[in-house]
């Protein structure tokens, strides 16, 4: 039996992680020991039935030189630090990570496996041992326009992305719930008063948004009520980082001979936990809607077609509907008025399952 050590399995990603092994009984197949950063040597709060109950000190290198496997969740910081002492003292083990940091290493790969299956298979035949969870907005793309890039049909794509804060951590999603609230609690009592105008609470609601004491220590601006179209850092080119993972990770994980490029405008939204994209893309070839509808929806699973109407559109095709499943919502299916080999396409992904922790999970579940 392997033995796999857990990092960061406390926070958001990694208590999803958490979550969906106890549901699927991978706790069975391995000998676990969790870690942690801070409170090495309490018993570890979960009801999993393994050998170990005592918290590991996380930067305890003899321990971690131990290990079968290593799946981290704790984030860039941590992999940094840890990652290349483990390995320049020899350590040869699987390393499984959620963070960003070790996707662009020659000798890492980007998993998702319904997507690269292949590719995962041959990199651990060639003795690889480093694989990285892809960017979320990039594994929500792939696995919902799966079959698109398997008949390698994709010219170029461009994205605008709705993303939710759950992609920027738990203290931006209870910030989002505080500036929620801190609207609600100062004009409330407007809303049922007839001699205030709709426009004056809105004008109210400005000033309130606009005041200093508004609560956006994280975001840096209110995300309630608003949007906020630049996610990451600033890289040379104008694009940000978020937006540069698009063509860099995708054609990673497909391991393209020919690049396909993917570019747009990546954006923060008001929503807490699902990101959506909405997608122009140009196909190699002039294909019907209802070519496209059967690529997409038996390429996997986890694909739900949604039938381009009023109704389905806004019941189905929304964060709402999809949070909390591995279900990819993919609807909007349609052919532009720009050129015939142009589609449009709406899809909508849980960001802490396909988006994050469900990749790492399949990958642990493969290496045992
Ligand atoms: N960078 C993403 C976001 C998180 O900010 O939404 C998913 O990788």
């Amino acid at each position: 039996m392997k033995t796999v050590g857990f990092i960061g399995w406390r926070g958001m990603v990694g208590s999803v992680l958490i979550n969906r092994m106890i549901k699927k009984k991978d706790f069975d197949g391995i000998n676990a020991i969790f870690f942690t950063t801070s409170q090495h040597g309490g018993t570890i709060p979960l009801n999993i039935k393994n050998k170990c109950r005592i918290l590991q000190d996380a930067y305890n290198i003899e321990i971690l030189s131990s290990l079968d496997i290593i799946i981290t969740c704790q984030g860039s910081e941590y992999t940094n630090k840890i990652y290349f002492q483990l390995r320049k003292k020899g350590w040869n083990g699987y390393w499984i990570d959620a963070a960003s940091n070790l996707r662009t290493l020659i000798d890492s790969v980007i998993v998702l496996d319904p997507i690269n299956l292949n590719l995962i298979k041959k990199k651990i035949n060639m003795g690889i041992k480093t694989f990285v969870g892809g960017n979320c907005t990039v594994s929500l793309m792939l696995m919902s326009l799966g079959g698109l890039f398997k008949y390698n049909l994709v010219d170029w794509i461009s994205v605008s992305t709705y993303q939710a804060a759950s992609g920027a951590g738990s203290k931006f999603m209870k910030e989002l719930i505080i500036q929620m609230g801190y609207i609600y609690n100062h004009i409330s009592h407007l809303i049922n008063d007839a001699s205030v105008s709709i426009i004056d609470i809105e004008r109210k609601i400005s000033t309130l948004m606009n005041n200093t004491n508004f609560p956006k220590k994280n975001f840096l601006a209110p995300l309630v009520n608003n949007l906020i179209p630049w996610i990451d850092k600033k890289i040379n080119n104008g694009q940000t980082k978020e937006e540069w993972k698009g063509t860099f990770e995708t054609n990673k994980i497909l391991n393209t001979n020919t690049i396909i490029p993917i570019d747009g405008i990546c954006v923060r939204v008001a929503t807490l936990r699902s990101h959506s994209q909405s997608f122009t893309i140009k196909l190699k070839k002039d294909l019907s809607t209802d070519n496209i509808t059967e690529i997409l929806n038996s390429h996997n699973k986890w694909v739900k077609i949604i039938p381009n109407n009023y109704s389905d559109t806004i019941n189905l095709l929304t964060p709402s509907s999809v949070s909390g499943t591995l279900s990819l919502s993919v609807g909007r299916i349609k052919k532009l008025n720009i050129d015939k080999n142009c589609f449009s396409i709406f899809a909508v992904g849980d960001q802490l399952l396909w988006g994050a922790s469900e990749p790492l999970r399949r990958m642990l579940k493969l290496l045992i």
